[in-house]
């Protein structure tokens, strides 16, 4: 049985966190610039079902067996042997690593879900098909959010713009004319399923209020659709900086965000966000591809701990 390594990218919502979990459109792109990546090697002469787990990223070195059921490598690895009926694995050690930074709402739980489901079928030698890879790893995601909509394993493992509609098929579309995104790190870690278990709150407070506040962002997802498909893309901008108002008076930004945020408009960019499940992670900014540096300096100036500059094409 040969060593087998697969990966996944990271991504960023463009536009309809938090709404897309109550049935809103949303757009997510894949940033090719960080990946998970999932190596499994067989150890020969082990014993049959033993599997050594190693992620250095997040310090640790232990045999599956004495991992949580609950933890999300565990259930990813559950999820692809009951999927393919397997009951034991051979002996061998899956390696886990990932370039993307965690809880920072660049999709490394649906990329690292996606590396390990793609790597294990593969070295079982089942390779599974893009559906069943995203249908596996949103189980897992379910330890990461709660309640997920699906956007993060979905663009994760399609690797392509999707606009998605929870429970719908995957819907992907084209990029008229290139786009500059520069994301900022506010270098906070924020668990999404904090934050969309506080809005659930909010929501089962007060619905009529914040359905509005979900329709209007459904809303800006649609328009900045037929923005990109047309190319349109400085009206990007200005939907950007609409869904970011939307997603204060929805409790989930924070003044590290609204910081980054302010800063990139300062700088020039068109407009700017929070990405995610907020409270902490990533923003991101549309900007001239030219201006694209600056306004990544600009970040760190206001103490953005790590920028990424993506072109969308
Ligand atoms: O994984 P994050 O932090 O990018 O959040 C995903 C987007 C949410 O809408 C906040 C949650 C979801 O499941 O769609």
């Amino acid at each position: 049985m040969p060593a087998f390594t697969a990966s996944a990218p990271g991504k960023i919502i463009l536009f309809g966190e938090h709404a897309v979990v109550y049935g809103q459109p949303a757009i997510a792109v894949p940033v090719t610039q960080v990946r998970a990546t999932a190596t499994i090697r067989p150890n020969l002469g082990g014993k049959w079902g033993e599997v050594r787990i190693q992620a250095p990223d997040i310090g640790l070195d232990t045999n599956l067996q004495r991992l949580d059921p609950a933890h999300p490598i565990c259930e990813a690895v559950n999820q692809v042997t009951a999927a393919l009926g397997a009951d034991h694995i051979p002996a061998c050690t899956l390696r886990v690593r990932a370039t993307i930074p965690i809880a920072s709402g660049l999709g490394s739980g649906a990329a690292i879900s996606v590396a390990i489901i793609r790597a294990l079928s593969g070295f079982l030698g089942h390779p599974l098909p893009n559906e069943t890879v995203s249908a596996l790893a949103y189980e897992v995601e379910k330890i990461h959010h709660g309640t997920p909509s699906g956007i993060d394993n979905t663009v994760v493992t399609y690797a392509q713009p999707v606009y998605f509609v929870k429970e719908q098929a995957i819907q992907t579309f084209e990029i008229a004319a290139p786009f500059t995104i520069v994301i900022g790190d506010t270098g906070i870690p924020s668990p999404t399923k904090e934050s969309v278990g506080d809005v659930r709150q909010s929501w089962q407070r007060d619905p009529a209020r914040y359905e509005r506040f979900f329709a209007a962002a459904g809303q800006i997802a649609q328009t900045a659709r037929k923005a990109i498909e047309s190319g349109h893309v400085q009206q990007l901008g200005q939907l950007m900086r609409q869904n970011h108002a939307i997603l204060q008076q929805v409790g989930v930004s924070c003044p590290e965000l609204d910081q980054l945020v302010d800063a990139a408009q300062q700088a020039g960019a068109w407009g700017a966000k929070l990405s995610g499940g907020g409270r902490g992670g990533n923003m991101i900014a549309l900007t001239d591809p030219e201006q694209a540096p600056a306004i990544a300096a600009a970040l760190s100036a206001a103490g953005a701990t790590n920028t990424i500059i993506t072109n969308l094409q």
